[in-house]
């Protein structure tokens, strides 16, 4: 392939309008034009260096161009590039197998795909086929994702663009005791978000709800780590109303908290886990919904056969 002369921030800008579809935001009046990463920074067409805080939203965990994670992609796109899931491939398993030994709990399996927003879709997908229930709760101020059932799941307005957003989803406080709705302080309080929880599967659902999305720790909603109690106590109101945990450690995930997975920090292992980011450096191949070994395999179904590369 042969270099070309770059166009520019201005005229990339306007290709953007002409070609692209106005739902990507940049949050700058000029934005810059990014044109390299190496390690913690990021450099503009100008030349400027940026010490890169935000690590293209929580993904960098070895940071940009890593050389042996490049070094790997190369080497795999050299090799295979892709060959469809109804046909063998090794690499997809012994990355699965190696997820296994990190992964909470029980959970074993994994279903790769292409995002976290797939990611848990799939899971919702997962939860209604195991449960036979159709019903989802998740948290005011988290984020889920970009497709319409991820959208409808998140409670932010600013990403819940979606002005017709998917029926049966219950969204409920979380817990935020930094400015309690209830105005109870940390150590004092009677959970009363944990009982808005269950007040809300009783007044507000069906009463049986497929399963409840959490993120550990709310990335977007403004890094809200909730108290020690919270997920053990949230994990008894699901389990009493058979209600399926999904943890979306999309954000979390992979050692970001210090932990592999967050909700280790609470010793409470969900039901079905999604990750996506720090696992592929890249945003680029992997996320998975995976599940416990609890719910029964599901005969006949099988993820769409582009779902992963090798
Ligand atoms: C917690 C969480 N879940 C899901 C998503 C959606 O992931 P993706 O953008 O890869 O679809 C994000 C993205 O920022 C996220 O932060």
């Amino acid at each position: 392939m042969s270099a070309h002369e770059p166009i520019g921030p201005h005229a990339i800008l306007d290709k953007k309008k002409r070609y692209m579809i106005p739902c990507t935001y940049h949050f700058y009046r000029d934005p810059p034009q990014i044109v390299r990463g190496q390690g913690v920074h990021l450099y503009d067409s100008t030349g400027k260096r940026y010490l890169d805080l935000y690590s293209g939203v929580s993904v960098h965990a070895l940071g940009h161009c890593h050389p042996e994670l490049v070094e790997a992609i190369c080497e795999q796109v050299r090799t295979l590039q892709h060959a469809t899931t109804i046909y063998l491939t090794e690499p997809i398993v012994n990355l699965a197998e190696q997820l296994a030994t990190v992964l909470p709990g029980e959970i074993c399996r994994t279903f790769f795909c292409c995002s976290g927003s797939e990611a848990n879709e799939g899971a919702a997908l997962l939860a209604t086929l195991h449960t036979g229930r159709n019903e989802f709760l998740a948290f005011q101020n988290g984020l889920h994702g970009r497709t319409k059932l991820g959208m409808s799941l998140t409670g932010l307005s600013f990403w819940r663009t979606d002005p017709h957003p998917v029926g049966g989803i219950t969204l409920v406080p979380p817990p935020h005791c930094f400015r309690c709705p209830w105005g109870q302080a940390q150590g004092q309080c009677r959970f009363e978000c944990i009982d808005a929880v269950e007040r809300a599967i009783l007044t507000s659902t069906s009463g049986k709800p497929a399963a409840m999305f959490v993120e550990p720790v709310q990335g977007n909603g403004g890094i809200m780590v909730p108290p020690p109690e919270y997920f053990p106590r949230l994990r008894e109101v699901l389990s009493r109303h058979g209600a399926l945990l999904i943890a979306d450690e999309v954000q979390t995930g992979f050692g970001r908290t210090g932990r592999m997975f967050a909700m280790e920090r609470w010793n409470v292992t969900p039901d079905i886990v999604t990750g996506g980011k720090a696992l592929g450096g890249a945003r680029l191949w992997v996320s998975s919904p995976r599940r416990t070994r609890s719910p029964p395999p599901i005969p006949g179904r099988a993820p769409p056969p582009s779902a992963a590369t090798p």
